[in-house]
């Protein structure tokens, strides 16, 4: 194989169950995140498929609204994974009727997180500890639905307890039809390295015992070329953009570039705004502009990270409350008159 077709073969589509998609670049559900704006603006640039932020399965099953509003779709999303988190598949069996109701592409379990709240209820990445709370989550959604079913990992509790093996197995054993690895353990939270190694071990472990399972990999994935290395490196089947996406879009239509072998270049400022600011609307079409300029605020500052400037225009937005004030920090900034609001 020359390395043209090597570099090809990295970008490619990918079928999870009955559900196929065209790529194998995802985004990552990311709380407080990848809310429908974000997921859209994703979409256009270039993702080839999409998660909710986690929603709590109770919360569906005591049928909150604000939960709810969670599962709703953005106008460009034709496919939608949604993740869930709870202790206990009982939970899963209570809240699946309202979850089918949105029409989930695939329902993904969340045994990473890492956050106290979560972990302290048992849910999130204190099922690394319980493997046969897994089983019996995937083994119970199987049988109920025919949407694919996914967990998203991590590599184990703390370095004594790497476990993911025998969490793979368990998940394996019951069906399971795609695995997620955030390659770091729980005590790690988001610091460290994740370890691209045990990555590579958990597809060598699927391709020998289940090779219709797909194996995807999360974990510092900050640029393109840390993508196409990762997929090499590690055999897997598509990486999730998580971070890295985060007031960068564009990473995906540049990650796909570089696997197939095409220029990829950096987005102009002037890209980069306009992308910024289609984001702000499309979260104003959804929330109202007064939230949306408030949510805005946490993506922005990634959208302006390293530009010239960008500390100030930053600094301009912490208060801004109109789409116009954005636009207005946009103008200046493109055009180089930049000046503090009021
Ligand atoms: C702010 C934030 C929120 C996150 N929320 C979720 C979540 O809701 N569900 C989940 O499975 N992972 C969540 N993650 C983990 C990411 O999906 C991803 O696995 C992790 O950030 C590692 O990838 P990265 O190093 O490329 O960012 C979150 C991470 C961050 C930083």
């Amino acid at each position: 194989m020359n390395s043209q077709e090597k570099t090809s073969s990295l970008y490619h589509s990918v079928t999870i169950g009955n559900m196929t998609f065209d790529g194998n670049l995802f985004l990552a559900p990311l709380a407080g995140y990848t809310d429908r704006a974000f997921r859209s603006v994703c979409i256009e640039n270039g993702a080839s498929f999409t998660y909710t932020e986690m929603v709590s399965a109770e919360g569906l099953a005591r049928e909150s609204a604000n939960t709810e509003k969670l599962l709703i779709r953005a106008r460009n999303e034709e496919f939608l994974g949604v993740q869930i988190f709870m202790n206990d598949s009982s939970v899963s069996m209570r809240s699946l009727e309202k979850l089918l109701k949105y029409n989930p592409s695939i329902i993904d379990i969340n045994c990473g997180c890492p956050v106290p709240k979560v972990v302290k209820t048992g849910a999130g990445s204190a099922l690394m500890n319980e493997p046969e709370k897994i089983r019996k989550m995937v083994e119970e959604l199987k049988e109920h639905t025919d949407i694919p079913i996914s967990i998203k990992i991590r590599k184990g509790w703390n370095e004594t307890s790497v476990n993911f093996r025998e969490v793979a197995a368990a998940a394996v054993g019951a069906g399971v039809d795609m695995i997620t690895m955030h390659a770091r353990t729980r005590s790690m939270y988001y610091s460290g390295s994740a370890d691209w190694d045990s990555l590579k071990e958990l597809k060598d472990y699927t391709r020998k015992t289940a090779p219709s399972v797909i194996i995807f990999g999360s974990g510092d994935l900050f640029t393109p070329q840390s993508a196409k290395d990762m997929l090499e490196q590690t055999g897997i089947d598509g990486v999730m953009f998580a971070r890295g996406a985060i007031g960068n879009p564009f990473i995906f239509e540049r990650t796909k570039a570089l696997l197939t072998g095409k220029p990829q270049e950096e987005p102009p400022l002037e890209t980069r705004l306009q992308v910024m600011l289609r984001q702000l609307h499309l979260m104003g079409t959804y929330s109202g502009e007064q939230l949306a300029c408030r949510e805005m605020r946490k993506h922005a500052a990634s959208y302006l990270k390293g530009l010239p400037h960008g500390a100030r225009a930053k600094q301009a937005l912490v208060q801004a409350t109109t789409f116009h004030e954005y636009e207005r920090v946009c103008d200046s900034l493109l055009n180089g008159t930049l000046i503090p609001l009021n």
